[in-house]
């Protein structure tokens, strides 16, 4: 598959997930084999007041491209002038976040308000598509609820206005989370556009991939939830894909070795404080299904300092 001058071999994405995917997690993904990693969802105001938090968020000094950085707003101005920043701190693809159900961002008219307002959508796309010159891909659900499903309308007009990628997630604004996403969707948008479209939604192991792939012909996958506490689901579901091969899970060694560099990141990024909240939620998520994991849960989840979770983590391995 092409995006613009990167050829990407298999895509497996890892999603942009708020308050996951920030560069300590996407370095992580990338140390043990992930190719193709999305920034969290970025403000596209608070860019352009060159907020110093969100200015952070842009650090993307190291990383591989394509370097892909998700922006949200309502304006199509703003979008367009955040997207040039986000390209001065070398972002080499802008995605446009129509697909954020979080009550605060609706409000503001800015992620899945965008699927009650197609013109606008369109005005931001394009407005942004004519502001840079990297590739616009966007990321979407299906409708606000399923009476409004406006996948294939709104597919279109962005692949009009020269959006080079979409992001399927085959749920409507009012399913938030729960029940499944409806592969069916991403299957029909796919047959009514000409540009990649990635499946998104309830891939939790690669045979899972392989399945959204088959029943759709979706020209990607990307990994949200999955991928927490696991972010070896990336390079195994690549290899799958790639190889029909089902790489083992890896033991528990390494699974701790991982979590303890994730949190050596972490610390680095963030400081002790910040970093230590951070800590404690990857960790509960790293030891899902380790022997004794709830009572290992609450003594992370009382961790005064990082060094008692790294004392926490050495006795598991030992
Ligand atoms: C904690 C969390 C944070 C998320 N943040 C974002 C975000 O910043 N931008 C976005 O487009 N989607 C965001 N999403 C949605 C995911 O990218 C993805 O579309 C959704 O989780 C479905 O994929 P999954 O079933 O693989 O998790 C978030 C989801 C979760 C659970």
């Amino acid at each position: 598959m092409k995006l613009g001058q990167y050829e990407l071999e298999v895509p497996v994405f890892l999603a942009p997930l708020a308050g996951v995917t920030d560069k300590a997690f996407r370095e992580t993904v990338c140390a043990v084999g992930g190719k193709y990693v999305w920034t969290e969802m970025i403000s596209d105001k608070a860019l352009t007041y060159q907020n110093s938090r969100t200015l952070k968020m842009l650090d993307l000094q190291g990383e591989t491209e394509p370097r892909i950085v998700q922006l949200f707003g309502s304006e199509p101005e703003t979008m367009a002038r955040a997207a040039l920043l986000a390209i001065e701190c070398s972002a080499n693809v802008i995605d446009i976040n129509m697909g954020c159900p979080a009550p605060k961002i609706v409000k503001n008219g800015e992620g899945s308000a965008l699927l009650r307002d197609l013109p606008r959508a369109r005005e931001i796309a394009s407005a942004v598509v004519r502001a840079v010159d990297v590739p616009v891909t966007v990321k979407i659900r299906l409708g606000w609820n399923d009476d409004e499903i406006v996948a294939i309308e709104l597919a279109k007009l962005l692949e009009s206005v020269g959006v080079q990628m979409l992001t399927v997630h085959g749920r409507t604004r009012e399913q938030f989370y729960s029940g499944n996403a409806d592969w069916d969707w991403i299957r029909r948008v796919k047959r009514e556009v000409d540009i990649p479209v990635i499946g998104n939604g309830d891939v939790l192991k690669p045979e899972d991939a392989s399945r959204l792939i088959e029943q759709t012909g979706c020209d990607g996958v990307m990994i949200g939830r999955g991928t927490l506490g696991n972010p070896w689901l990336i390079p195994r579901t690549q290899h799958f894909l790639k190889h029909g091969i089902l790489l083992p899970e890896p033991p528990i060694e390494e699974r701790i070795q991982v979590a303890l560099q994730h949190f050596d990141r972490v610390l680095n990024y963030k400081g002790e404080r910040i970093g230590l909240n951070e800590m404690r939620k990857h960790a509960v998520w790293y030891i899902k299904g380790v022997r004794k994991a709830a009572q290992l849960r609450d003594e992370i989840m009382q961790t005064k300092s990082s060094e008692e979770m790294r004392v926490i983590f050495s006795r598991i391995l030992q």
